[in-house]
């Protein structure tokens, strides 16, 4: 997730450029760069130097020409390393193309290879780049390479008029008046510009959000999109703007779009005009703003918990991008293992805290069943301590949103120490995790807030399926038509969260019933039971209620002495294995007078018969349930937060990262 802004048509383009990448950092902060575009060609200034990449390329910029349009970029990195030489904008071999993009290009490699043996010289490591080197070959094969020939893309930009390049122009047809101006021009009209980034496009799959500029043609800029999301905006004084999201054009766009999944935009001083992937034109949706800047962060939501927690489809499906491949296998091209090293393997040790030992919980299930590998799962903290018995047969995985935590890096760096190899699912490209492991499998949650884990728990738990899968693959365990059928159930894994998020207000009205417990016990069995933990962890670290988790089974061997009437108990009775013995479970409590609250699954009246409420979530495979069934347990706790008047991002003693033992 990173952040985009761009601008043509206001002679404060740099400052304007600057303050919405400011208000974007909020969507990484790993570097950051921009490109301003004059009648003398493109000026570049990037600044890698983590949070301080800001002031630094501001520092820079104070010696930048005075430019009219330009684009920007604040990186969240997901390929490649948060280096100067990977920050955005990249520019092709002339350094005429500058391009910023937000997305995973899912077949970078692929066509990194292909354009170096063409010759192009690819100065980064990033999937990003090659759209520049795209472009530029897509321009000079429409004849328009060399920036400094006649007029190219061929459009009359009038000042402060409309476009003529096709599309359907949104104009300001002088400073102050906004006029909407019909289609200009016929289908697959456009500037040669927007030609050649629809035809690079075309080879390209992934998703992006894409900001291209020109030398040959300094003041327009072609943007498109497909899943990262572009919003359009035309200020009183006709200056066109394009950005991530809104906040970045608050008080400078007075009218805002979006442009929708597969359409592209040309901005030009007074005009910006749509199109579709044929280069027809399209009418783009209009965008009511009535957000002020904080709001506008929080994309509209009351705060980064409820955002991130709505972001988790994009954070699963991201994270399978490019890994749930078309051929049937999981790959993880990436990590840097082979697979000699991976089938040499006879033991996981897994390593994590809090959520991130949740996720491991359920990667333990998930390995063990489908690889018939064994599997331990430590707290990373007392992993060290208990002497485990490791060497080069041993695969220590360490899972953790940050990279940092410093219980799991210890425990990682013990694993590598006594000759185990070592592989780190984190969320923060080249984070210290990162740097020491033999291998990393990133999720790509992009940056999250809140303190409590939301969106990268799922990602993590989305990473550990495709792990779980590819060591399956390598090693014979599972055979084509059980991994095929496994990777279909993962693709239609983030409709399945997004369905169970849209449900957040059915669960706001049972947490609303919880508010005043004063215990709740949480209940699950097999992948109900780290789904269990983690809801528990979650109740208690934004709500401050006591929530205890047992695996159900465990409940009469002492537990059980602690429910009486009014207790609460939340149990997770989704149909995964061993429902029946936990509906046995859960019966023991409801006899003992406990308020029942049930996650279950869509139409399960047999289940519901049982519960004082349900929390209904659609059914998919049971190893891979966890992914949906904690959501309602995510908003069920913040649902209780919020009732109680809690800030739920920033709950009391706790810190997102924790680099203390
Ligand atoms: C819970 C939470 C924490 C973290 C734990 C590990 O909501 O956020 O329990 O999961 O501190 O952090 P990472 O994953 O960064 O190692």
């Amino acid at each position: 997730m990173c952040g985009i802004i761009g601008i043509t048509g206001d002679g404060e383009a740099v400052e304007i450029l600057l303050e919405g990448l400011a208000r974007l950092e909020y969507r990484g902060y790993d570097s950051a760069g921009l490109v301003l575009g004059s009648p003398d060609g493109l000026w570049r200034a990037r600044a890698a130097t983590g949070t301080r990449s800001l002031g630094d390329l501001r520092k820079q910029a104070e010696g930048a020409p005075g430019a009219c349009a330009g684009v920007a970029h604040t990186r969240w990195a997901t390929h490649g390393h948060p280096t100067e030489h990977n920050a955005h904008p990249h520019l092709d071999c002339s350094g005429a193309v500058a391009v910023v993009h937000n997305g995973i290009v899912e077949n970078g490699q692929e066509l990194r290879r292909r354009l170096a043996a063409a010759g192009h010289r690819l100065a980064s490591d990033t999937d990003s780049e090659v759209l520049a080197h795209l472009v530029e070959e897509e321009l000079a094969a429409a004849g328009a390479g060399d920036p400094g020939g006649d007029t190219p893309g061929g459009a009359a930009i009038g000042a402060g008029g409309g476009v003529t390049t096709g599309g359907e122009a949104i104009g300001a047809g002088s400073p102050g008046g906004v006029t909407t101006g019909g289609a200009a021009g016929g289908a697959a009209a456009g500037s040669v510009l927007a030609g050649a980034l629809r035809r690079a496009l075309a080879q390209v799959r992934g998703s992006y959000a894409v900001v291209v500029q020109w030398a040959g043609d300094p003041e327009r800029l072609v943007a498109a999109r497909r899943v990262s999301p572009l919003v359009l905006g035309l200020s009183a004084g006709g200056a066109a703007l394009v950005a991530s999201d809104v906040p970045a054009l608050l008080g400078r766009a007075e009218r805002f779009w979006v442009l929708d999944d597969d359409q592209g935009a040309e901005l030009v001083p007074g005009a910006v005009s749509c199109f579709g992937t044929a280069g027809e034109p399209v009418a783009p949706r209009a965008l009511a703003v009535t957000w002020d800047l904080e709001q506008a962060q929080k994309g509209g939501f009351a705060d980064f918990m409820s955002k991130e927690i709505a972001e988790q489809p994009q954070a699963v499906a991201d994270t399978f991008l490019g890994r749930l491949r078309a051929d049937g296998t999981a790959g993880l091209d990436e990590v840097r293992i082979g697979e000699d090293a991976l089938r040499a393997v006879d033991k996981v040790a897994v390593v994590a805290c809090g959520s991130s030992y949740h996720a491991g919980l359920v990667a333990k299930l998930a390995i063990e069943h489908w690889a018939r590998l064994p599997v331990e799962v430590d707290i990373a903290s007392e992993f060290r301590y208990r002497d485990p018995v490791l060497d080069e047969r041993t695969l220590v995985v360490g899972i953790s949103q940050s990279g940092e935590t410093v219980d799991t890096l210890q425990a990682v760096r013990h694993g590598r120490g006594l000759g185990a190899r070592t592989l780190v699912i984190c969320n923060v490209v080249d984070s210290s995790m990162a740097r020491e492991a033999d291998g990393v499998l990133y999720t790509r949650a992009g940056p999250e807030i809140g303190v409590a884990a939301t969106k990268t728990h799922l990602a993590q738990l989305a990473a550990l399926d495709v792990l779980a899968l590819h060591l399956a693959q390598v090693r014979g365990a599972l055979g084509g038509p059980d991994a095929g059928r496994l990777l279909a159930a993962l693709g239609r894994v983030p409709d399945l969260v997004a369905e169970a998020v849209a449900r957040a207000g059915a669960v706001l009205e049972v947490a609303d019933r919880l508010r005043s417990a004063r215990d709740v016990f949480f209940l699950g069995r097999h992948v109900g039971y780290p789904v269990a933990l983690e809801g528990a962890l979650k109740l208690k670290e934004i709500s401050y209620v006591r929530a205890e988790a047992y695996p159900a089974g465990e409940l009469k061997h002492g537990p059980i002495a602690l429910i009486e009437p009014g207790a609460a108990v939340v149990a997770v009775a989704t149909r995964t294995p061993l429902w029946e013995k936990l509906m046995a479970n859960v019966e023991e409590v409801r006899s003992r007078g406990a308020t029942v609250v049930l996650v279950a699954n869509d139409g399960d009246d047999e289940t519901a018969s049982l519960a004082d409420a349900v929390l209904w979530v659609p059914p998919t495979e049971p190893l891979l349930a966890p992914m949906v069934d904690v959501v309602p347990l995510q908003q069920l706790a913040y649902g209780v937060a919020r009732a109680k008047g809690l800030d739920v991002d920033r709950p009391r003693n706790l810190a997102k990262t924790v680099t203390v033992e």
